[in-house]
């Protein structure tokens, strides 16, 4: 059984998405823990209701950002993930945290990667009139926004849409991918070559 350790910082739906797919289709893996940096983020409801150790590390607590960063690594370690999954996870992590979960850190992002890293992507996607959007699950590394990508979604920018539209839209292809992406990670098909993502098993073309 693989350990899992889930960081959120608001709303928490990815999270829930990997939680339900994990229990439905029985992976093998134990979600050891729901970690947020904010207090009042409604997924810890979600993961209490659902018999999840969640744990809270408060950001705003800490001096700096290495504090907070070994402070939270401390906690996460307490549940020996063999993965840990940022599921809207608002916090820039620093290398040394990183480089601690190399190869073991997966990340979503609202936004076709290496296009539009940061924030506001669906403001950035709009503005700059592309026909396309989607959302990205990477491994994390150092830099921001910009890992081995493991998958990703695409939807179409529609005339008149308006960023709210586009997060909704894409949300329900975030939904399905990181589960995917996680379960991928707990059956060990994921392997990482020179930055690429190799996916064991996946149909080629002929
Ligand atoms: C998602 O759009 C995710 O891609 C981004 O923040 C949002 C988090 O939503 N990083 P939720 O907390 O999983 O509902």
């Amino acid at each position: 059984m693989k350990n899992i350790v889930i960081l959120i910082s608001g709303r928490g739906s990815n999270m829930q998405a990997i939680v339900r797919a994990a229990r439905n289709e029985q992976w093998p893996c134990r979600i050891a823990a729901v970690i947020s940096n904010r207090a009042d983020a409604e997924g810890l409801q979600f993961a209490a209701q659902h018999g999840i150790p969640a744990e809270v590390v408060v950001s705003k607590d800490f001096a700096t950002r290495d504090a907070f960063d070994a402070a939270l690594q401390a906690v996460i370690d307490r549940f020996a993930p063999d993965l840990v999954v940022l599921a809207g996870f608002m916090r820039i992590l620093t290398p040394k945290f990183v480089e601690h979960y190399a190869g073991r850190m997966l990340n979503i992002h609202p936004s076709l990667l290496p296009s539009f890293p940061g924030l506001a992507t669906h403001r950035q996607a709009l503005a700059a009139g592309v026909k396309v959007h989607g959302a990205t699950v990477h491994f994390v590394t150092a830099e921001l926004d910009h890992g081995p990508i493991v998958a990703q979604a695409a939807v179409p920018v529609l005339p008149g849409d308006t960023e709210d539209a586009l997060a909704e839209r894409i949300l329900v292809e975030e939904h399905k991918i990181y589960p995917q992406s996680v379960r991928w990670f707990v059956e060990g098909r994921l392997s990482i070559d020179n930055g690429l993502v190799s996916i064991a098993d996946e149909p080629q073309l002929a």
